[in-house]
């Protein structure tokens, strides 16, 4: 994949300002007129830059919320195509306002917002998304301080705004695997140090506002995009749609600290049609800690009383079957032979789960992925658990297909973890970078996928005794 060799070039160069200039590179493709220098990037030292509290001293300390002016202007920390991460954002009757008096170093408005209209496909549904001066405006300090007056009321901490329709919350994936990981991937490239266990100098997010999402609409049916946010950030506030024209109805200046914004059409404006592309393709463009995620699954892991302490004493295989939900199932004989196989391997020493998730608590759930080292089942929403395995070299997930039969999103989320994923067509199986196509041949939903047991059976001791 096109981002796979980006980064490892990246890494491989090391130099924080040539990051920049390869990414400007990289995105040029997409938009020739891509100026944007991120001032950040300018810094030598971007480790002990990134380091720097995000309750910046430059803030005045105000009480009751009044800034008096002289407030600061807009930072754009961060940019990738759909992700910005803005210091001092202002925000008045519902548009956002970056306060700048240097315009041209700003990356385009078009890169980093929308009107977060639904993304049907059609140019006619394109140019809906196209954000308009109510969604966001770039004004000088003077311009500012004729609209706002003389002071504006900040909103500390951190805020990571989703500008998404309700379209794709209601999706454990979407929101889950796609939004809230690439958004906090987007927020730890403040933090390059975080660590194995997942100790970060990053506080948490004092809120969630989703402007375009009214309330009960941000939700899959089981809830457990509410389970991991509740999990992950225990004290968090949510905003939604409401309370984002609540706020907006007061016609006064707000200004918020520290604001992750991502925005998937923006995103879509990205990596020129690049079939492999997923939201946060732009994302894993920028340098991280190899544990990003640590904080995160810790947390979630921790909430769902997982013993992380006690190092298992067997690995862990889990099927993850989907024979009970009706719909894109395994031939029936080959999930009895694929059991009788995995069975197998219990003689061996491995610990074999069956797992029917419908049938599971959260909680259990939860901690059955956060201590399997190899996950399998048919290509669907169950795999999304992937993102709670602990990565190491021998962590794999297995995802079925119906022959010749692909599409991107759990390889794409087990490659942005680090975790190794293997396609299988029955009885052959692929992995990076030689993936094929994106293809949904007929069967590709039915119930009548084959799968041949014994090699999925021989992959997993293979992986696990360390032979791959
Ligand atoms: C606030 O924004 C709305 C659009 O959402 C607009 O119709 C209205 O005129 C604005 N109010 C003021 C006072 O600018
Ligand atoms: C992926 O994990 C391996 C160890 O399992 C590590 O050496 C490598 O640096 C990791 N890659 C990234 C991009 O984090």
């Amino acid at each position: 994949m096109r981002t796979t060799g980006l980064r490892n070039g990246l890494l491989g160069i090391g130099g924080i300002f040539s990051i920049t200039l390869l990414l400007k590179t990289a995105y040029d493709k997409i938009d020739p007129n891509l100026s944007w220098k991120p001032s950040i990037f300018m810094n030598d030292d971007a480790e002990s830059f990134c380091r720097v509290s995000p309750a910046a001293p430059s803030l005045p300390n105000m009480r009751s919320g009044l800034v008096e002016i002289g407030f600061p202007q807009t930072d754009v920390i961060r940019h990738v195509p759909g992700f910005t991460i803005f210091d001092n954002l202002f925000m008045l009757n519902g548009t956002l306002f970056i306060v700048s008096d240097k315009p041209d170093d700003l990356p385009e408005i078009r890169m980093m917002t929308s009107t977060g209209y639904p993304l049907y496909h059609g140019e006619e549904e394109i140019r809906r998304r196209e954000p308009t001066p109510h969604d966001m405006q770039i004004i000088s300090s003077k311009a500012a301080l004729e609209l706002f007056g003389h002071t504006v009321t900040r909103l500390s901490g951190v805020t990571f705004l989703v500008n998404d329709p309700s379209q794709f919350a209601t999706h454990y994936y979407h929101f889950v695997a796609e939004v809230l990981l690439s958004l906090w991937r987007a927020y730890t490239t403040l933090d390059l140090a975080i660590t194995t266990t997942g100790q970060t100098s990053l506080p948490p997010p004092q809120r969630f506002i989703f402007p375009h999402i009214p309330y009960g609409e941000w939700s899959d049916g089981p809830g457990l995009d509410q389970y991991v946010v509740r999990s992950a950030f225990p004290s968090v506030a949510i905003e939604y749609e409401d309370d984002w024209l609540d706020r907006s109805a007061t016609l006064r200046p707000f200004k918020y600290d520290r604001v992750v914004l991502a925005d998937r059409a923006a995103a879509a404006r990205c990596c020129g049609g690049d079939s492999a592309a997923r939201y946060g393709t732009p994302v894993l463009t920028l340098p991280a800690s190899q544990h990003w995620w640590a904080p995160i699954r810790n947390a979630v892991m921790d909430f769902s009383r997982l013993d992380r302490s006690k190092p298992a004493d067997r690995p862990v295989i889990t099927y993850i079957s989907r024979q009970k939900t009706g719909h894109r199932m395994l031939k029936p004989a080959d999930h009895e032979k694929l059991v009788k196989a995995l069975r197998k391997l219990e003689k061996k020493g491995y610990e074999v789960i069956i797992a029917n998730m419908e049938s599971m608590t959260k909680e259990e759930q939860m901690r059955l992925t956060g201590r399997s080292n190899i996950i399998m089942g048919v290509h669907g929403n169950g795999l999304t658990s992937l993102i709670w395995m602990q990565p190491t070299p021998r962590t794999a997930v297995f995802e079925f297909f119906y022959p010749k039969g692909f599409t991107f999103d759990y390889q794409w989320t087990a490659h942005a973890l680090n975790i190794t994923h293997y396609g299988f067509w029955d009885s052959h199986y692929f992995t990076a970078p030689q993936l094929p196509p994106i293809s949904y041949p007929e069967g590709f939903q039915g119930n009548e996928i084959p799968i041949d047991g014994d090699s999925v059976a021989a992959l997993c001791e293979k992986i696990l005794s360390g032979g791959i």
